[in-house]
């Protein structure tokens, strides 16, 4: 395949989007060579889930991007329905993709297949073909391979699956040379029992916490928690003798807000771990009226996370430092009634100095924050009915920092330093660029635009 440029079409100034068509999740995120390689799950042909190819972005800033042809095409037979989700590696100076080939056999039945694809200048892919096939005690429902080194070079592969009796389980492969892989069985020391299938698993190190991430189908909704139709989350524990051992029993969502799935992190050349998800998977009515639709695209990335864990064991998410860099401070307030006005693309930052009990910032048209008896509120106005929706997150400790980045038609809101984080979708009335804050104590208001020079 030749390493031909794709224009982009959408209009977002600093996140992954499909050039046109259907994007959902990150793949293969990875460094390869002094670049980013962002690859992503993209239905080159249409704005529904029909047909996954892996489209591929590349960046050197985390600001600009520059999109190239599809990396892998559903083009052979053992990946003919579909190039899913899967994870990069690089291994003797080049790039290895690994990926689920998903196939409907002559009967209309389910088949997988973990494969490989090999690169020499992370752009031009040469499929070596499947490496795992059935898996036994699990149903066809086995995908997404996120490979990593071990300790002593040896490397690992964690799938989502289901079981044969369709509960939702992770399960570990290992080799020594990247084509024989021998199973392991399941990568959990005890059995789990939550929801029918896990998607996108992701077990990483940060700092030197062991971290295991996924993104499991059918919890039933709990509260403010699992109010979405699909949901991801994590476990703290210890990757040793070839299993995970939780620390804890609770399963933590990552993100509180609408539209957030299927993320992955990536190892950074300074030690970094960064996170990339979707924004993100939604009710397929939802999906069908986005107002995006009616410009050819659907979906994007979110920006690239800093992850860290904090002594409680809760995963932090800040921005990654190199957008940062490109917010310029346009202006400042203080007071408990405040109005200021923004770009489209924009950074707010709310500094509570003295533990405001009660703050509310109207950001747009159809997205309201509240602060109340140490809960947090995101209400949206939903694209689909115009009826009100929320998701909420408690703050025992109080509201003392929140950093809104906005980029057209998303939020990323990040509190208390990446405690809490809420990620939604918004198509707020173009005209309207004003927020406004009304505290029970005087807070300050900094918001930034984004320049890209
Ligand atoms: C998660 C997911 C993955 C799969 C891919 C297909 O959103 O369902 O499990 O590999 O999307 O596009």
């Amino acid at each position: 395949m030749m390493n031909k440029k794709v224009q982009k079409n959408g209009a977002m100034d600093f996140h992954v989007l499909p050039p046109h068509g259907l994007l959902n999740d990150p793949n293969g995120l990875v460094h390869f060579k002094g670049l980013t390689h962002i690859f992503f799950q993209w239905n080159t042909e249409g704005t529904d889930h029909s047909y996954k190819a892996w489209g591929h972005a590349v960046t050197d800033d985390f600001a600009h991007y520059t999109y190239h042809e599809p990396a892998l095409l559903p083009d052979a037979p053992y990946d003919k329905n579909g190039c899913y989700s899967g994870s990069a590696l690089v291994h003797e100076e080049k790039l290895y993709l690994f990926y689920t080939g998903n196939v409907k056999n002559a009967d209309g039945e389910r088949e997988s297949y973990q494969c490989a694809a090999v690169s020499e200048d992370g752009f031009t892919f040469k499929k070596l073909g499947p490496v795992i096939g059935e898996v036994p005690g699990y149903t066809a429902h086995v995908r997404d391979p996120k490979v990593f080194r071990g300790d002593l070079g040896e490397f690992y592969m964690v799938l989502g699956a289901q079981r044969e009796d369709l509960t939702g389980d992770a399960i570990l492969y290992k080799s020594s040379d990247l084509q024989n892989w021998q199973l392991l069985g399941s990568l959990l020391e005890e059995r789990e029992e939550l929801g029918y299938m896990w998607e996108c698993p992701d077990l990483v190190r940060i700092g030197n916490q062991d971290v295991f991430l996924f993104s499991p189908q059918g919890l039933q909704e709990d509260g403010y928690r699992f109010r979405n139709i699909f949901q991801t989350g994590y476990y703290t524990g210890r990757f040793e003798a070839e299993r995970f051992q939780k620390d804890k029993n609770s399963f933590d969502e990552l993100d509180r807000g609408f539209e957030f799935y299927a993320p992955q992190t990536f190892d950074m050349p300074d030690g970094r771990v960064l996170l990339l998800g979707w924004m993100g998977t939604m009710e397929k009515e939802k999906e069908e009226a986005l107002p995006t639709m009616r410009e050819g695209w659907v979906h994007h990335l979110t920006i690239p996370r800093e992850l860290r864990v904090n002594a409680e064991g809760k995963v932090l998410q800040t921005p990654a430092l190199e957008l940062m860099r490109f917010f310029r401070e346009e202006n400042v307030v203080s007071g408990k009634d405040l109005t200021i006005g923004r770009k489209e693309s924009f950074l707010l930052e709310v500094l509570n100095e003295h533990e405001a009990q009660r703050i509310r910032i109207r950001v747009s048209s159809d997205v309201e924050l509240k602060l109340e008896d140490r809960w947090f509120t995101v209400e949206r106005i939903s694209w689909l009915d115009g009826k009100k929706e929320i998701r909420q997150a408690p703050l025992p400790l109080g509201l003392k920092d929140l950093k809104i980045i906005g980029d057209h038609t998303s939020l990323e809101i990040f509190i208390n330093g990446g405690e809490e984080v809420f990620s939604l979708r918004c198509f707020d009335d173009d005209s309207d660029r004003m927020i406004s804050l009304v505290s029970s104590e005087t807070v300050t208001l900094k918001i930034s635009g984004f320049q890209k020079d």
